[in-house]
């Protein structure tokens, strides 16, 4: 972080106070508030931190305005086209694209750490076969620290790197477990000379009594999706892994906890409710009806995997989601399917309608992605488990960068109280 020249001035009650002003290397300015309580006696305010920046990072930025996203200065086009999620994976963690030899390693590593202890089958028998998936996920995940007591110390780098790996490893594995758990069907082992895609593809589609061949432009797709879920700067569910962290609780109940947030509606659940609004369509003929129902501010109705609270402008995954959804609609030969057409038609009504166009309201990476994961046979209960799976890397890496922070403290928000003033304690008897 560089201190620019430049300050900002403040002044409250006749007090002018001198803000620092710190310069990233693209991106807005931040003004630096730390010693304003100290000074003025007053907080700031801003509850959904749409002008707060919580941390300093080196990980990922969004430009909203172009529609942006690059991991650590490479754009999310490049790593999707030409790299792949096990590298995607590294840059993330380690900061720059592994050299042959060391993705080769970091390959190995991860596939080393595939299974899981057996005993975690046990687990999931506890939880019932309707459960949602992302339950079991918050549970199982958070159980992680039960089972692997050698790498919760957070003060010893090699104990992060293993939990590190171990997440990226396992996750595949236990969303594969939670899902065969739910539809009752038997676990299925990783296969350790399959790529991270194309296992996680065989440890839920593939059944004991049968051959199981993983398609590999499904498999390609998977990965491109994972690329693109990696990891999004300091979202609900990014935030809420680095508060956890910061009171130096152990990495695997952290994610846990990540898990947990993405899994409301306003995050994670967006593509599901793209998907279902898609079928509720149903044709394109439905399309002038329902943009007249979305623009009336009565009706409640939004268009589902549009707009965005970062992007006003297209967003970056949202193009190479449609191009994804090309690849595998032909490849399992229903490029004419329904919601396809009803998707294709919505994005250009929407994009040439003055509504849209004057809010800046484009497509987010939602809007594709659930029609995609439904044709290669994932129930909608899943949708959500695989953003999880994606994630986790961009957690972890996050949770790491902040743990490593040589001034990391507890994260400890103030408020603006507006409860009562102090009041003495009534008597029962006198009550009511
Ligand atoms: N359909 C119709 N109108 C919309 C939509 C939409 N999808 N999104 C925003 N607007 C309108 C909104 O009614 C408001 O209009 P007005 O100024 O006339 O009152 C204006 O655009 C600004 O909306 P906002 O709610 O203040 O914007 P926000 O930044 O708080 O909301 C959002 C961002 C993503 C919650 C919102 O665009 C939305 O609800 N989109 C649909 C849900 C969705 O697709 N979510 C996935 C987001 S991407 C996931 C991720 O990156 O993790």
């Amino acid at each position: 972080m560089a201190e620019s020249k430049k300050t900002a001035k403040l002044e409250l009650d006749g007090k002018s106070v001198s803000l620092p002003v710190h310069t990233g290397t693209i991106g807005p300015d931040v003004i630096d508030i730390g010693a304003l309580y100290k000074e003025t006696k007053a907080f700031t305010f801003d509850p959904g931190f749409t002008s707060t920046a919580s941390c300093e990072s080196k990980i990922t930025y969004i430009d909203g305005d172009e529609g942006v996203l690059l991991y650590r200065g490479y754009p999310i086009e490049q790593l999707a086209e030409e790299g792949d999620f096990i590298e995607t994976c590294y840059l993330l963690l380690y900061g720059e694209l592994p050299t042959p030899a060391q993705r080769k390693k970091f390959e190995q590593t991860i596939t080393y750490h595939t299974m899981v202890h057996e005993q975690m089958a046990l687990l999931f028998r506890g939880f019932r076969r309707d459960a949602h998936p992302m339950a079991v996920m918050v549970a199982v995940v958070g159980a992680l620290s039960a089972f692997y007591h050698d790498s919760v110390d957070i003060s010893d780098p090699r104990q992060r790197e293993i939990a590190s790996h171990r997440m990226i490893a396992k996750l595949p594995t236990i969303a594969a477990m939670a899902y065969k758990y739910h539809i009752g069907q038997p676990f299925v082992y990783p296969k350790n000379d399959l790529s991270y895609a194309a296992n996680f593809l065989q440890m839920c589609f593939a059944v004991p009594c049968e051959e199981y061949k993983v398609n590999p432009v499904l498999a390609r797709a998977m990965d491109r999706i994972f690329v693109l879920h990696a990891d999004h700067e300091q979202n609900a569910s990014t935030s809420t892994v680095r508060l956890a962290g910061s009171s130096g609780a152990n990495p695997f109940a952290c994610i846990s906890a990540g898990i947990a947030c993405l899994w409301g509606p306003a995050h994670g659940g967006a593509n599901e409710a793209a998907l279902k609004m898609l079928a509720e369509i149903g044709r394109p003929e439905n399309i002038p009806e329902f943009i007249t129902k979305v623009k009336d501010k009565n009706s409640n109705v939004r268009l589902m995997g549009f707009g965005h609270r970062v992007y006003k402008n297209y967003d970056p995954r949202a193009k190479i989601m449609q191009k994804t959804a090309h690849e595998v609609f032909e490849q399992l030969g229903i490029d004419q399917d329904p919601l396809l057409q009803v998707a294709h038609e919505l994005e250009r009504v929407a994009l040439s309608d003055d509504y849209f166009i004057s809010r800046k309201l484009y497509p987010n990476v939602d809007f594709y992605s659930g029609i995609i994961l439904r044709a290669m046979g994932f129930p909608v209960s899943m949708f959500t488990v695989l953003f999880a799976l994606a994630r986790t890397v961009g957690w972890i890496s996050q949770w790491k960068e902040m743990i490593e922070e040589p001034n990391q403290r507890i994260g400890r928000p103030r408020q603006l109280y507006t409860g009562p003033a102090r009041r003495e304690y009534v008597d029962m008897s006198k009550r009511g």
